[in-house]
């Protein structure tokens, strides 16, 4: 793991957006995903603006989500799809070549979960996959407990991610599963870059960075990936 400590949010959201510039510029046809949740905002804001500024080309590139919760669509509020189309797809003046954006509110929602996995088998692995962390150390949906070799899967959400996300859409919705790339998606690709803002990520880092790795601590995995950074400001790397 390279470990990239930022003074800032702002430092931490630019210096991410970079890196997965940099994958496309290695690999025009490169398969991005990014994470849904409060982090990465600043970060796919930044990657669009590199994008408009014609610094990056993804013209060939493909985008695929990280993830969604069970039973919400790309319209509605607090959702990951919505969060991808208009912060991230919204944003880009020169569009991916295509972008596959997971419907939690598909009536069969086992199909949407092998579609995620054909989209990935047929155009993957991931060239750069940027995650942000739960604070019970999830990537993406991979809750504590999960198993690390599985691909897309539908998973209970955990006690934990069921009382952060009323940050996200209040009490209008109570989600009992999220849809989620897998451990073993997430470790093939070519590069993994972890995002980290705000004091109340310091100890679920300190954890996933120096701590065993344990599916308790599904970000741990991590340390097991030959190109990983972990880009953190300054409050969430304090423990570290
Ligand atoms: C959410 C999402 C993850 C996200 C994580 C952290 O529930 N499922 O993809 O990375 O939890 O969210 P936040 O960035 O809002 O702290």
């Amino acid at each position: 793991m390279e470990l990239i400590i930022c003074k800032d949010y702002e430092e931490m959201s630019r210096k991410a957006a970079s890196l997965a510039a940099d994958s496309v510029r290695q690999n025009p046809r490169a398969l991005l995903s990014f994470p849904g949740g409060d982090t990465p905002l600043g970060m796919v804001h930044a990657f669009a603006d590199l994008v408009n500024a014609g610094e990056v080309d993804i013209s060939k590139a493909r985008y695929v989500s990280l993830d969604e919760w069970v039973g919400l669509s790309d319209t509605d509020e607090g959702s990951c799809g919505l969060f991808n189309r208009t912060e991230l797809l919204g944003r880009l003046q020169k569009p991916f070549l295509d972008a596959h954006i997971i419907d939690g509110a598909a009536k069969d929602i086992e199909a949407e979960r092998k579609a995620l996995d054909a989209y990935i088998a047929r155009y993957g692995p991931l060239d750069v996959s940027v995650l942000g962390i739960g604070m019970n150390g999830h990537l993406g949906f991979n809750e504590d407990g999960v198993d690390f070799g599985l691909h897309a899967h539908i998973i209970p959400l955990s006690d934990v991610t069921k009382k952060v996300m009323t940050k996200y859409f209040g009490e209008k919705c109570h989600p009992e599963y999220g849809i989620s790339q897998g451990i073993a998606q997430i470790m093939a690709a070519k590069k993994v870059v972890l995002i980290a803002n705000g004091a109340h990520k310091a100890d679920i880092l300190a954890q996933a960075v120096r701590g065993e790795v344990t599916n308790r601590v599904p970000a741990s995995v991590l340390q097991n990936h030959p190109n990983c950074f972990v880009v953190a400001d300054e409050a969430a790397a304090a423990k570290l």
